[in-house]
C-alpha cells in the first residue's frame, strides 16, 4: 500500500465523460454483478453518475492499495454503508456522493476513522417559491438552523444556506452509515464563531469541510471516530480550511480531478 494522506479526495465530472460509446466500454470494466446497479436507472444522467461512482472506487483502491481492480470486492456494513472487503489487519473506510455532473469520493486508511461525503446542487425550486420550499423542510432543521436560514433578506442566500446545512447533515449521516434512521433535526450545524472558519455540530469530535465544485455545487466532507476519540491534528488542520457556512464561493474544492485517461489506465 502506498502512503495515503489522512483523507483522499477524488472528483469525477461525468458531463460528456461517457459519450461516443464510452458508457458501454466503461460498464464492461466492472464485474457483471455490478451492472444492474447502473442499469436500474431510466435516465442516462443517473446511469452515468452510478457508473462513475463504481469506477471511481475501483480506480482509487486499485491505485492506492495496489490491489488489481478485478480482485477488489465490496460489501455493506451493518446499516448498509458500502465498504471494501479487506483483511482484518487493514482499516479502510470510504464514501461517495453524486449530484448533477459530479461524482465525489473520500477515503481514509487511518485506523478507526470513518468518513462521509455529500455533494449538493443549489437548485431553484420549480413549482413553489423559495420560502415555501424551505418551510417544507422545517421538521428536519433545528430551531437555530431555521433562524440562520431566514436571517437574510436575499432568497437565494436562504436557499444556499439551507443546502449547505443539508450537505452537513447528510455527510454526517453517511459517515456513521445509518441511512434514514437518524432524525435530521437533532443534528444542528453552525459556524463556530463569526471569525473562525469552523463548522460545528452539537455532537463533539466530528470534523467538517465544505467547499465548492462549481458555482452551484457544494461538497461537504465529514470525518470522525465513532468511539468519540478526538480528531487528529492533520484532520483538524484540514477542517480549518473549510469555507464557512454562508460565505461566498472562494476556492475550488481540494479534490483530485480524475479524467477518462486515468480511469482507463487502471481499469482495463
Ligand atoms: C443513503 C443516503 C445517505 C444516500 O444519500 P443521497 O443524498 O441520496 O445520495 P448520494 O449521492 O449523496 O450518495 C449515494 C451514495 O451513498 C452511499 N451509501 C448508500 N447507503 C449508504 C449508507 N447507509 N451510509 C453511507 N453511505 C451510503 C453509496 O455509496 C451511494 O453511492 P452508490 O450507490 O453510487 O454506491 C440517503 O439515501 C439517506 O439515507 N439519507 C439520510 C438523510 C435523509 O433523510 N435524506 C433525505 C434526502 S432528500
Amino acid at each position: 500500500m502506498s502512503t495515503l494522506p489522512p483523507l483522499s479526495l477524488l472528483a469525477l465530472n461525468v458531463k460528456n465523460l461517457f459519450d461516443d460509446g464510452r458508457f458501454k466500454e466503461a460498464l464492461e470494466w466492472l464485474p457483471i454483478s455490478e451492472h444492474a446497479h447502473v442499469n436500474r436507472f431510466r435516465f442516462d444522467a443517473d446511469k452515468h453518475r452510478a457508473l462513475g461512482s463504481l469506477l471511481l472506487r475501483r480506480y482509487f483502491f486499485s491505485k492506492f492499495l495496489g490491489v488489481p481492480w478485478k480482485e477488489l470486492c465490496f460489501d455493506r456494513r451493518p446499516g448498509s454503508k458500502p465498504t471494501l472487503k479487506i483483511g482484518n489487519d487493514t482499516w479502510v473506510d470510504y464514501n461517495t456522493s453524486h449530484e448533477g455532473e459530479w461524482v465525489v469520493f473520500v477515503a481514509t486508511s487511518r485506523p478507526g476513522l470513518v468518513v462521509g461525503i455529500d455533494c449538493v446542487r443549489i437548485d431553484i425550486p420549480l413549482h413553489t417559491d423559495i420560502p415555501q420550499f424551505l418551510r417544507s423542510f422545517q421538521s428536519q432543521l433545528s430551531t437555530e438552523e431555521i433562524e440562520w436560514i431566514f436571517y437574510t433578506n436575499e432568497e437565494n442566500n436562504m436557499l444556499k444556506r439551507f443546502y449547505e446545512l443539508w450537505g452537513c447533515k447528510e455527510s454526517y449521516v453517511k459517515a456513521i452509515g445509518v441511512g434514514l434512521q437518524r432524525d435530521l433535526d437533532t443534528l444542528s450545524f453552525k459556524n463556530k464563531t463569526e471569525k473562525e472558519a469552523w463548522i460545528v455540530m452539537q455532537e463533539d469530535n466530528w470534523g467538517y469541510h465544505l467547499s465548492d465544485l462549481d458555482n452551484d455545487t457544494i461538497v461537504v466532507v465529514c470525518s470522525g471516530y465513532p468511539d468519540k476519540r478526538p480528531l487528529d491534528h492533520d484532520i483538524l488542520a484540514f477542517c480549518a480550511t473549510t469555507r464557512p457556512l454562508g460565505a461566498t464561493y472562494h476556492q475550488q474544492a481540494p479534490f483530485e480531478l480524475v479524467r477518462w485517461e486515468a480511469l482507463s489506465n487502471y481499469l482495463h
